[in-house]
């Protein structure tokens, strides 16, 4: 029998995933409501250093405090454009410090390292790869940390707001455990050859970065004087001239939600509205959670079987995952929004969870 709901905070960040991750079963129901958006923040970091090693989870926990301010102080910046270095506080400067520090000791270990076997490093992992292309110690550490933040909070941000779509939307979720349980039966490990049979589990997956793409504001600056199609005149669809280094500002998240083009329901989570077409994205431009163009992101097949393999052992190892009695329903788009570089929930996503019964 399910004990009482109990509130809990699930305590130790990837402990906790691992412990939701791996395959143990535990021996009864247990219930426990749960902020898994701390989790996911913490689990899209990577659990190893440049070197392959296990980090200590206080020194990775140290890491994500810090990585947050500075993306937090980053953002504030990116708002004051040519203003920013008006905003540069002890703790935004000692921050950017701490990551710094952090990235600098594995590219130091790895310079010792390569020193000691010779001068050109044998492995070609990714940090080797990027430091033969890098043309300074400098250079390394920011291409690292790009990456890092490029996959970090986009990829978090897109698993919390799943997973408050989905048990806000009953109908979804029980079509999706389906899903995954013809898929995967007993197994207990999917392949990606299963997530990619998982073609509800795809639009699950798409109608969520539609609704809240974690990149939903960019930016770009015109390199020469042009005229875009539409835009100008009272109504916005007459043609409009952009002068060279004029700032184009434009917006996934609005483009997602435009009725004339989703329809009257485009502020419904619908994953259904995918299905049935022959392109695998018929709304065009409307739709570009990952940009498009030579700047589209690079890492969006591993982000989405990211997303997807977490759904699918979260689903697996909690056979009920619900809202908890006193959460609020909001209508979407009505609920707490937090934007720094990326667009996260300000409540981040509580849930109910209830431990798989023991077989
Ligand atoms: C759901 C998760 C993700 C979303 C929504 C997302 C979205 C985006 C967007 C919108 C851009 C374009 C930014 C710009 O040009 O202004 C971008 C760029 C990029 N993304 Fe992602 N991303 C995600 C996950 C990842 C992951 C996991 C990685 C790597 C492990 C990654 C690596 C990159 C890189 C390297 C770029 C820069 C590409 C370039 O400038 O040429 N992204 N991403």
């Amino acid at each position: 029998m399910a004990s009482s709901p109990k509130k809990a905070q699930l305590g130790s960040t990837r402990e906790s995933f691992y412990a939701i991750n791996s395959s143990g079963r535990s021996t009864k129901n247990q219930t426990a409501s749960a902020n898994i958006s701390i989790i996911f923040s913490h689990v899209c970091l990577p659990p190893r250093d440049l070197k392959g090693e296990l980090v200590a989870d206080t020194e990775i926990r140290a890491f994500a405090e810090n990585f947050d301010i500075a993306q937090g102080g980053l953002a504030k910046r990116f708002r004051l454009a040519p203003w920013h270095f008006f905003y540069s506080p002890p703790k935004f400067r000692r921050a950017c410090a701490e990551v710094h520090r952090f990235v600098d000791n594995y590219i130091r270990e790895r310079d010792t390292d390569s020193q000691k076997e010779g001068d050109m490093p044998s492995s070609d992992s990714f940090v080797d790869q990027l430091a033969q292309e890098a043309s300074s110690h400098t250079m390394l550490r920011d291409q690292l940390l790009n990456i890092l933040l490029a996959g970090r909070d986009t990829t978090a941000c897109c698993l919390s707001w799943t997973m408050r779509l989905l048990i806000r939307h009953d109908s979804v979720m029980e079509r999706l455990r389906k899903e995954i349980c013809s898929v995967l039966g007993d197994e207990e490990h999917p392949t990606r050859e299963q997530i990619r049979k998982m073609s509800y589990l795809a639009l699950v997956i798409k109608e969520s970065l539609r609704l809240f793409p974690p990149v939903p504001l960019n930016n770009r600056t015109a390199t020469k004087t042009t005229i875009l199609p539409r835009g100008g005149g009272p109504d916005g669809l007459a043609p409009i001239l952009v002068r060279r280094g004029e700032l184009v500002v434009y917006s996934q998240y609005v483009n997602a939600r435009r009725k004339n083009i989703y329809g009257r329901d485009a502020d419904k989570f619908r994953p259904e509205r995918w299905e049935g077409h022959d392109h695998a994205n018929p709304f065009g431009w409307a739709y570009f959670p990952f940009n498009g163009g030579p700047r589209a992101c690079l890492g969006q097949d591993f982000a989405l079987m990211e997303v997807s393999y977490t759904v699918v052992k979260l689903l697996q190892a909690f056979p009920v995952i619900k809202l908890p009695v006193n959460e609020k329903n909001e209508v979407i788009g009505s609920e707490k929004q937090r934007l720094t570089l990326v667009l996260s929930c300000a409540e981040g996503c509580r849930v109910e969870l209830d431990r798989a019964i023991a077989k």
